[in-house]
């Protein structure tokens, strides 16, 4: 037996709750996991609430990330005992995922728990942390380095850009956030930024080219937002597309690639390769440090994700919540 939290579809609507379940009842894989830690990242808060349409079949295990120990496995890359990490791959969407005391999982989805972090650690990281680590590597690739200028960071208090703004300052780089909630100002310079800009700056229809100023940004928020950070990015510089926090759509015009010679790079957590997810991790254990990870989370019992659920989505928590199957 083990702890889950299930979301089941009824007549009214969705139905959450902790419950007890029988370990017949896990789904295939090759290996089974003992959760040690999960996370509460804002798709895991739609899926629990039912305030987004995340998951796709009933009854789901909500949970995107997890790190625990494996069980037991007849896949040949991981034996009993072995430490390991999950980001993404619909788990918590398609198949059931972290938010539960046991997982089992298509060996594929794994990899090896990185040594430079706890269970609660990496899942103080997790999908927001791993993105922005995604993100910082596609700027490397671009051949953008500290010297070429200011990075702007937007969606800034959030997971990904407040994991962008420490990673790109660890790396040297002046970072530039921008935020709606200015009151955090501090809380954004302790993370690494130089400056801190009001996001209502960005967020209203613009022209398709504004004066150059970015040399790069990692973009968490779409919308007007992108196509303004676009228009203002300077010559050959690069924009990484992460996020959707203010829209789908992409309101600007060719200008800035065409006449600038600006690069729009996209980034996916959730279907990543193997070497990428190990490459990601392997950074990230060498440009976090855990009194930092400390610091940014906040670690609550599986009895609790679901009220805290609701609270994430009113906005009202700040860093990023662990979930510690342990209580
Ligand atoms: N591509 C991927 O694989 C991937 C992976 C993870 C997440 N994401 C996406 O990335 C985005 C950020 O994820 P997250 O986990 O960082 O979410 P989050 O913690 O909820 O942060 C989003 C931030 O965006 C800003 N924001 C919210 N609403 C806004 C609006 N209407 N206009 C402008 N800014 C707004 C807020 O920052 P301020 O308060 O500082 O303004 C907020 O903290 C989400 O859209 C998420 O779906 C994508």
């Amino acid at each position: 037996m083990f702890k889950a939290i299930l979301i089941d579809k009824q007549d009214e609507g969705q139905r959450v709750a902790l419950e007890t379940l029988d370990e017949s009842r896990l789904p295939e894989g090759d290996v089974t996991v003992r959760v040690e830690c999960s996370t509460l990242n804002y798709k895991d808060a739609l899926a629990i609430t039912g305030k987004g349409p995340v998951v796709r079949s009933f009854p789901m295990v909500p949970g995107i990330d997890l790190a625990g120990t494996v069980e037991s496995s007849t896949a040949e890359a991981y034996q009993p005992g072995d430490s390991v990490l999950l980001n993404g791959w619909g788990v918590g969407e398609t198949h059931w995922g972290g938010l539960a005391e046991k997982a089992r999982l298509d060996s594929r989805w794994l990899i090896p728990h990185p040594t430079a972090f706890s269970a609660r650690q990496s899942m103080a990281i997790g999908t927001a942390g791993y993105t922005a680590m995604l993100a910082v590597i596609a700027l490397e690739r671009q051949g953008i380095t500290p010297d070429r200028g200011e990075v702007l960071v937007t969606g800034a208090n959030g997971g990904v850009g407040s994991y962008a703004i420490a990673l790109l300052s660890r790396l040297g780089y002046w970072v530039v956030a921008s935020t709606g909630r200015l009151e955090e100002t501090a809380y954004l310079e302790s993370l690494g930024a130089q400056e801190v800009i009001d996001r209502q700056t960005l967020s209203e229809p613009g022209r398709p080219l504004a004066k150059e100023r970015w040399a790069a940004a990692i973009d968490s928020v779409g919308s007007h937002t992108l196509a303004n950070v676009l228009a203002g990015t300077r010559y050959d510089g690069t924009v990484v597309a992460c996020g959707l926090a203010q829209g789908m759509d992409l309101p600007g015009s060719v200008a800035p690639f065409i006449l600038r010679g600006v690069t729009l790079s996209g980034i996916d957590s959730v279907m990543r390769s193997y070497a990428d997810r190990v490459e990601a991790w392997q950074r990230l254990g060498e440009l976090l440090a855990s009194e930092q990870l400390e610091a940014i989370m906040d670690t609550i019992g599986l009895d609790e994700a679901i009220d805290k659920a609701g609270e994430l989505l009113a906005g009202r928590v700040r860093g990023r919540v662990v979930v510690d199957m342990a209580g």
